[in-house]
């Protein structure tokens, strides 16, 4: 693992980034996968193959670099609605990518979460899911959320419905309903809300990635496509998002 001093001082770093404020939590949506491979005669699956290189490397850089959080978009509620062939290729890139997870990032700490409706998935996969999570949980590196059978919408209707419930039994008076409590119903409880996030390929939508949390991060769109996504589209992203002025409703 490089120390800071050494990849901030790389020459090769166009991005003078400052190491004191990055951001704490970064959310990805990697999206362009299809594109990159339709682009070069390849099937959609090749895409999805290149993208979780991708992932990985990205993955060891953000820990590398210091960041605490990477949540990362790779599977919403919405996907179901891809041919069948296309969702097999996706979960089975997933096992995979969850099975070699000691191997590939062995020596970095990474701790890895799954966040989504992970019930719904196929039981190796969600077997595996807790392998790797009961592994990885005393880490002290990066946090990585894998959002998995994610989406935002269910994740609230799921806060309220367990918010709803303790109303119901007298648990709970509805005057004492507030914003914490349903952040602390959500999949990502106890993880600080995103103060970036980055989508690639162009698309400019949040298509149902943390809804909830997402109230005062600073998007940043790249027309790159995810599988060729490298580390100096990160630095650019970590250094516009340095230039910014967040006001969360302030002057
Ligand atoms: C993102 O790439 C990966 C997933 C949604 C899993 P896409 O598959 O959406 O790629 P495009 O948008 O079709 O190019
Ligand atoms: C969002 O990308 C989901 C993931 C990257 C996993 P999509 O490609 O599915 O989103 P839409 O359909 O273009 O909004
Ligand atoms: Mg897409």
């Amino acid at each position: 693992m490089l120390p800071f001093s050494k990849l901030f001082k790389n020459k090769k770093n166009e991005y003078n980034l400052d190491k004191d404020r990055l951001p704490v939590h970064i959310a990805i949506i990697p999206d362009g996968n299809g594109r990159w491979a339709k682009s070069r005669g390849l099937p959609r699956s090749a895409g999805h193959k290149e993208g979780s290189k991708t992932l990985k490397n990205i993955v060891i850089y953000s820990n590398n670099i210091g960041v605490k959080y990477l949540t990362v978009y790779v599977f919403s509620t919405e996907n179901w609605r891809r041919p069948q062939d296309e969702v097999e290729a996706l979960m089975s890139l997933l096992l995979g990518f969850l099975k070699n997870a000691e191997k590939e990032l062995r020596g970095t700490e990474v701790k890895i979460r799954v966040i989504g409706n992970v019930k719904a998935l196929a039981g190796d996969l969600q077997s595996e899911i807790n392998r790797v999570e009961k592994l990885t949980q005393n880490n002290k590196g990066l946090c990585l959320n894998i959002a998995l059978n994610y989406g935002g919408r269910d994740e609230i209707i799921s806060s309220v419905k367990k918010i709803a419930k303790e109303v119901a039994e007298g648990k709970l008076g509805i005057e004492s309903i507030d914003g914490n409590m349903i952040s602390n119903k959500l999949y990502t409880a106890g993880i600080p809300d995103p103060d970036l996030l980055i989508r690639t390929s162009g698309e400019q939508r949040s298509s149902n990635f943390l809804l909830w949390q997402t109230a005062y991060t600073e998007y940043w769109y790249t027309d790159v496509l995810w599988p060729d996504f490298r580390q100096k589209n990160m630095d650019e992203a970590i250094y516009n998002f340095q230039k910014r002025n967040r006001r969360f409703g302030g002057v």
